[in-house]
């Protein structure tokens, strides 16, 4: 195991605190679009004997450094599957080969950048989180690496790579609407099981490039190197300093550094609005007024007779136009400023449900108004499969995310 989280390198922790990393600027450079973190979260484990007593380490398999050598081929240029603010991804193959009685299966190894104490606080938290956390939703970690300052994570491999490539590469076949509102409900399943567990954890950077695709594009989430423990007993937040990713950050988060579950749900309304349109939600060379996707498509959303025009055109009108005034009601209240009106991500949950379609091969019918306006677009499956309101209140707007936020 080397040297791995020495007290020597608890002093460097020390002494780090006082550093505060530059906020980076928003940029039309994939890698200004990263996690922007802090070295300073006292909450922040930052010893690896603190996570060996939580026993998490009995989960995930300690690899050494020859071992993930091997299985990346020395970390080849051509076994790479992305590259974050953190680190490189490769692509490997673990199998009895590599040691006896591991289970053969494809695995994605990250290799976080030498940053000292910041690469070593983030590796740990990830060990710590997806260690002990297990869902259908969330990306398994498989194991670790920590020999002398080499900082490693070995995940299951997701077969599609990221929502991010999918949604923006200009090449990628684009998403259908079925796919897209079944990753939103994936993506929204694993936040709330974060935020239903026993100890409640929040996410901290939802994002397009952090939800990964299996072959069958089920969403699952990744990284949780800057996951935090939600607030305990009579606390109504957590104090941090300001960590996520421009463009997603819930704007009272970046104000005070208070965070609470609901900064997730913010988080979600953005990503949600970038399924439906199809943009980025910072975008530096569109138009001044639409860089801000927020800023841009929200005022839209509650507006049925603007709503439709901002869905992306790479869809070509195939998509159910009542689950689409649903969805966007949906973020619509995901993104409200006031943090109490957000919706719970179980309600997020069950209003997506029901937005599910029923299986591939959709044939969409186009139904135009007298305004010549496509009002409704019926979907043999889909017809009946758009919830109404369940709210017992008689009162209560039929929008489902309407419904649930009061
Ligand atoms: N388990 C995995 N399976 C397949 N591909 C993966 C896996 N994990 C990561 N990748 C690929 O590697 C890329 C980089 O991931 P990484 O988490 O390092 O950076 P990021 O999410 O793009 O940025 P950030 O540093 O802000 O998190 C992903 O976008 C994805 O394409
Ligand atoms: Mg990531």
């Amino acid at each position: 195991m080397g040297n791995c989280g020495t007290r020597e390198e608890s002093a460097v922790v020390a002494n780090a605190q006082v550093q505060q990393l530059p906020i980076r600027s928003i940029n039309s450079d994939k890698r200004y679009n990263r996690s922007f973190s802090d070295l300073s979260d006292p909450s922040t484990p930052s010893h690896i004997e603190d996570s060996r007593k939580n026993s998490v380490f009995d989960t995930v398999i300690a690899f050494t450094l020859f071992e993930l050598e091997t299985i990346t081929k020395s970390f080849r240029n051509d076994y790479i599957l992305g590259e974050g603010g953190f680190g490189t991804v490769y692509k490997g193959y673990i199998d009895e080969n590599v040691r006896v009685g591991l289970k053969s299966l494809p695995v994605a190894v990250k290799v976080l950048n030498k940053q000292g104490l910041q690469g070593h606080r983030e590796w740990l938290t990830e060990v710590n989180f997806l260690g002990q956390l297990r869902h259908p939703n969330l990306v398994k970690l498989i194991g670790y690496c920590c020999e002398d300052d080499h900082r490693l994570l070995v995940y299951e491999f997701m077969f599609r790579g990221s929502l991010e490539n999918h949604l923006f590469r200009k090449a990628a076949v684009p998403l259908s609407w079925a796919t897209r509102m079944m990753i939103a409900l994936g993506a929204a399943k694993g936040l709330a099981f974060l935020h239903n567990a026993e100890r409640p954890v929040i996410y901290r950077d939802f994002k397009t490039s952090n939800i990964l695709l299996d072959s069958d594009y089920a969403a699952k989430l990744s990284d949780f190197g800057l996951a935090k423990a939600g607030p305990q007993g009579d606390e109504t937040h957590v104090s941090t300093r300001v960590m996520g990713t421009y463009g997603y950050a819930a704007p009272e988060y970046v104000m005070t550094g208070h965070l609470t579950a609901r900064s997730d749900v913010y988080s979600f309304g953005v990503v949600l609005l970038e399924l439906l349109t199809g943009r980025k939600s910072v975008d530096k060379t569109r138009p001044s007024k639409e860089q801000s996707l927020v800023d841009w498509a929200r005022p839209k959303l509650n507006d049925k007779r603007k709503l439709l025009q901002i869905i992306d055109p790479r869809l070509e009108d195939q998509y159910p136009v009542k689950a689409a005034q649903k969805a966007c009601s949906l973020a619509y209240y995901c993104l409200s400023q006031n943090p109490k009106a957000r919706p719970l991500m179980s309600d997020v949950v069950e209003t997506l449900e029901p937005l599910q379609s029923s299986g591939a091969g959709e044939v969409l019918t186009k139904v135009h108004t007298s305004l010549g306006l496509p009002e409704q677009r019926i979907h043999r499956r889909f017809a009946g499969n758009v919830a109404g309101c369940r709210s017992p209140n008689p009162n209560c707007s039929p929008g489902p995310a309407a419904c649930r936020v009061r």
